[in-house]
């Protein structure tokens, strides 16, 4: 099992590339479920989820090929199957993606139930509440969601639950009513901009999707979806890592492809901790706000911030365990409350581990800023939590080793080589924990 090995207190400078988003590709490679010909997909990071998205959809029927410069090309040649095993489901929860496009084109859908992980219970109800508007007549059997319905109908849905909505729920409603009879309104959608990615991406395969990326998405059903091709957007919680990374390291860094426009609740948070964002001139990325070039500086004490993480476009959940590394360091007390996952906390017992100053009560942690953190053997059971052991190993005095790095390379594509390109001394072994 692979370890990172980290000598601490190097400052980052340099620049990096934000690589193309996770979370919106794996929806986007699950929706060509849908369509007649080929998609070809460009800037799918090369990720395990996405290796694991590729195997899934290969299992039914759908060819995936990667080229170093045409991108990702599926296409679908067998209609047949229909069935989603519990042996990819339970290494991806974003398995439950297929689901919408399966029953949306091939009329059923068996989905393995992905079931709970280290952030928390992470039901589906929604997504079934969503299909089940549309027509469809789901049961729950032998720990597998089966869906049916010969053609989807048009209807309304409130996705709404207790903890806000849901991003892979509104993706999976939002694809199969592409192709239901009539008009779909999704009230309460999630506003995260891989929906609205998604969209745009369902719509170049010629569906009629409106209001993605608001709360409102209204969808008239088209009878079929054709082929597209489509760039799939920056990842904005990479680029928030790697923002982070270089503030804890008192760095100054120059990071391509940044979507800004999708990081105000970030960039707010960091502005009052003192952090220095500044978007630069940038003629080949087109300066548009999505794909921006931009310069981040942090030469001096952090200052302590109050964070509570929100559904888009609050503070993402999956930036709350980099802050709160972050906020180890800041000059004086700060509050991180979860909103979205309330026991997503894994990082704060590796992080007292490296003599951070922590206390939980059950949501909120309120994080006593401490002026040294030491480096330590640590290990998380989550991508996010990991991400934010690596920061602060490369902030800590001495040496960290952060084991199970097979989380991290779940969401970041070799993130010790980017890290590297910045100055970092981080080195990837082959080691069991210790
Ligand atoms: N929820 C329900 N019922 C549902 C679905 C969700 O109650 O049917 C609850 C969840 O338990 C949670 C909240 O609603 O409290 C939001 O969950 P959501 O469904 O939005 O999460 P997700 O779509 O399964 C995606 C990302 C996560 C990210 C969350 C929240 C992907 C593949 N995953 O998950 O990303 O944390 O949205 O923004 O897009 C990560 O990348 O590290 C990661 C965990």
């Amino acid at each position: 099992m692979d370890a990172f090995v980290i000598q601490g207190g190097t400052r980052l400078r340099g620049r990096l590339r934000v690589h193309g988003a996770k979370n919106a590709a794996l929806p986007l490679m699950a929706a060509t479920l849908l369509a007649d010909q080929p998609v070809v997909l460009h800037d799918v990071p090369d990720l395990a989820d996405l290796r694991n998205m590729g195997q899934l959809l290969g299992t039914l029927g759908c060819q995936v090929q990667r080229d170093p410069d045409q991108g990702l090309r599926l296409s679908v040649c067998d209609q047949t199957k229909s069935e989603a095993h519990y042996d990819i489901v339970r290494t991806m929860r974003a398995s439950i993606c297929v689901l919408g496009p399966l029953l949306a084109r091939r009329g059923k859908a068996r989905v393995s139930m992905p079931g709970g992980c280290d952030i928390g219970d992470r039901p589906v109800d929604l997504h079934l509440r969503g299909l089940r508007a549309l027509g469809a007549d789901i049961r729950l059997e032998q720990g597998y969601v089966t869906a049916q319905a010969s053609q989807l109908r048009g209807g309304r849905v409130f996705l709404g639950g207790p903890f806000g909505s849901t991003a892979l729920g509104t993706a999976n409603v939002m694809s199969a009513a592409t192709l239901a009879k009539g008009q779909t309104i999704i009230d309460s959608a999630a506003c995260e901009p891989e929906i609205a990615d998604l969209a745009c991406l369902l719509n170049k395969m010629g569906a009629k999707i409106q209001g993605a990326g608001t709360p409102r998405i209204v969808i008239d059903g088209v009878d079929q979806l054709g082929g597209a091709e489509h760039t799939v957007i920056p990842d904005r919680i990479e680029a928030g890592t790697y923002i982070m990374a270089a503030a804890i390291t008192n760095g100054d860094i120059i990071l391509e492809n940044c979507p800004i426009d999708s990081l105000a609740a970030v960039m707010d948070r960091l502005f009052e901790v003192g952090v220095e964002l500044e978007p630069m001139a940038d003629c080949d990325a087109g300066n548009d706000g999505m794909r921006q070039t931009v310069h981040v500086a942090s030469t001096r004490r952090l200052e302590p911030v109050q964070v509570v993480t929100q559904p888009h476009p609050g503070f993402p959940t999956d930036l709350q365990a980099q802050m709160m590394a972050l906020l180890c360091l800041a000059d004086g007390n700060s509050i991180i409350t979860e909103k979205i996952f309330p026991d997503r906390f894994r990082h704060v017992a590796e992080l007292l581990r490296m003599g951070a100053n922590l206390v939980r009560s059950g949501s909120t942690v309120l994080i006593g800023g401490t002026r040294h953190l030491s480096g330590a053997p640590v290990m998380a059971n989550d991508l996010r939590a990991s991400a934010s052991l690596v920061m602060a190993g490369m902030a800590a005095k001495g040496v960290t080793i952060v084991n199970r790095v097979y989380h991290l390379d779940r969401g970041y594509e070799r993130m010790e080589v980017s890290l590297q390109k910045l100055g970092a001394q981080i080195e990837r072994v082959d080691r069991s924990p210790v």
